[in-house]
């Protein structure tokens, strides 16, 4: 692991953004991963503005998201889609029709599984994939668990979860459940960028970092990923 802290989350969003924006101009029809969230939202301000400054372009990029509530239409305000149109798509240069999403509303969770790993396959697997961190350790909506989880499939979410991002849902209950990458689908992207901010964070990452390999964290498995890159404010290293 890659371990680099930084003074606060506004240094992370320029320090990441520009990784991901150099990645781009390196390799102008990459697949990217990404996650939604409170914590890559600088990282996305970033982005956008270099895109309004012509330094990046991404008509060519493909994008695929870690995770979406199920039980929730596509578009309600909500939905992982709507943020990531909101803080992100909306502001590049990106073809719709290159962003691919778990639908949280398939019928046939196993099928949909499957076509989002055909379709992650399809286009050369994801180059460089974006994490956040649950407080309890999760990445993605792979939540502490007797056994890592492989491709992408639905889950219950956790209270600790449902605590967390229930204040995002001021008229409807939170969903209950999330289609999500597996950890299996999320260790095959060729790099990983995980962000932890704030203190909240502190014990999920030390348990991540220092902590042994268990799926009890599920980011622990990060450990044995080859290039695994990890941003962090002073108050999420404070326990390192
Ligand atoms: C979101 C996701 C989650 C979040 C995590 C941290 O797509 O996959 O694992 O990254 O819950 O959320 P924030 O950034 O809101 O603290």
């Amino acid at each position: 692991m890659d371990i680099r802290i930084f003074k606060n989350e506004a240094e992370i969003g320029a320090a990441a953004g520009k990784l991901f924006c150099d990645f781009v101009n390196e390799k102008p029809d990459c697949v990217l991963g990404l996650a939604t969230g409170a914590t890559p939202v600088p990282t996305y301000n970033y982005i956008a503005e270099q895109y309004a400054a012509g330094k990046v372009s991404f008509k060519d990029v493909k994008t695929f998201n870690l995770d979406e509530y199920c039980d929730l239409p596509k578009t309600h305000k909500n939905s992982y889609y709507t943020f990531m149109i909101e803080n992100l798509f909306s502001k590049l240069d990106l073809n719709l029709d290159n962003v691919g999403f778990l639908d949280g509303n398939a019928a046939d969770p196993e099928a949909e599984s499957a076509r989002y790993a055909a379709d992650i396959a399809s286009k050369g697997g994801i180059d460089i994939q974006l994490l956040g961190i649950g407080r309890n350790g999760h990445i993605a909506f792979n939540e502490p668990a007797d056994e890592f989880t492989g491709e992408s499939h639905k889950i219950k979410l956790t209270d600790s979860t449902i605590e967390a991002n229930s204040i995002y849902f001021d008229d409807i209950p939170m969903p209950r459940y999330a289609m999500t990458m597996g950890i299996g689908s999320i260790m095959k992207s060729k790099k990983i960028v995980l962000i932890a901010t704030g203190a909240s964070k502190a014990e999920a990452v030390k348990a991540m970092i220092n902590g042994p390999v268990t799926p009890q964290c599920p980011a622990s498995i990060l450990q044995q990923h080859e290039d695994a890159v990890i941003f962090l404010d002073e108050a999420a290293a404070s326990l390192l």
